[in-house]
């Protein structure tokens, strides 16, 4: 019920007609999708197009009639709407728990607005502890990527480990390795204590040879909307 709420919401504050919409992934931004489909059914909503963060997504949009395009035809976003796993006090984030982070990134990144939608459970005083961070690379010697990750000054005492199985974002390879939509693999930075600079591990990561690219999502929210047992509240512009 909390994650309706913050989706709809979503949508009833930040989507009007003729929108080009960002579509995250997960269980929280499921609603929002519900919601954009909703509206545009309706009447409510004319002219929006969207553009969805995965293969999961797009499956729901398709079935909600959702119009649809991609980065390559409009590469400007109005408004994305998408879920978190952490949320610090800067609202910088931790996304990814559900292999998505990359086709996230690349949508959220060229919103005018990214708007982030969760319950209350998601917000952290540090990033890192409470939920692991999701790092995508590549599957060509993946070992010898994972452990120079783990090695990254910044990431010091993480304990990375190769994502396996399947999920409802994810396949697996052969070798039970789950195995992103762009094919790639996660490894899971695993941390007892809140990662110190996040800018710096953002950083480190990106410029890792291997890396495709990583779930800390640092100044990108535009507004966080938090729903919690007092009710709904707005954190940011
Ligand atoms: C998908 O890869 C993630 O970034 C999700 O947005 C994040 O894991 C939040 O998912 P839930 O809304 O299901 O918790």
């Amino acid at each position: 019920e909390l994650k309706k709420l913050v989706g709809y919401k979503s949508v009833d504050d930040h989507v009007e007609s003729g929108m080009v919409v960002g579509l995250g992934t997960g269980s929280t931004a499921y609603f929002a999708v519900e919601r954009v489909g909703q509206k545009l059914a309706s009447g409510e909503l004319k002219n929006v197009i969207c553009i969805p963060t995965s293969e999961r997504t797009r499956e729901q949009a398709e079935s909600l009639k959702i119009p649809l395009c991609t980065l390559n035809e409009k590469s400007e976003l109005d408004v994305a709407i998408d879920g978190a796993d952490e949320v610090d006090p800067a609202l910088a984030l931790v996304k990814g728990g559900g292999g998505a982070l990359l086709r996230e990134k690349m949508v959220e990144v060229m919103a005018k607005k990214f708007v982030v939608i969760v319950d209350e459970s998601k917000l952290c005083k540090g990033l890192g502890p409470g939920f692991p961070l999701p790092v995508e690379i590549t599957p060509f010697c993946h070992m010898h990527t994972l452990r120079t990750i783990a090695k990254l000054p910044a990431l010091a005492g993480c304990e990375a480990i190769l994502r396996m199985g399947s999920s409802s974002n994810n396949k697996i390879d052969g070798d039970n390795i789950a195995v992103t939509d762009n094919g790639n693999y996660i490894v899971d930075l695993h941390f007892k204590s809140p990662i110190k600079d996040p800018v710096a591990a953002a950083s480190q990561l990106k410029n890792c040879v291997g890396v495709v690219d990583h779930g800390l999502f640092v100044d990108m929210a535009y507004q966080v909307i938090v729903a919690g047992s007092d009710g709904i509240r707005v954190a940011g512009t």
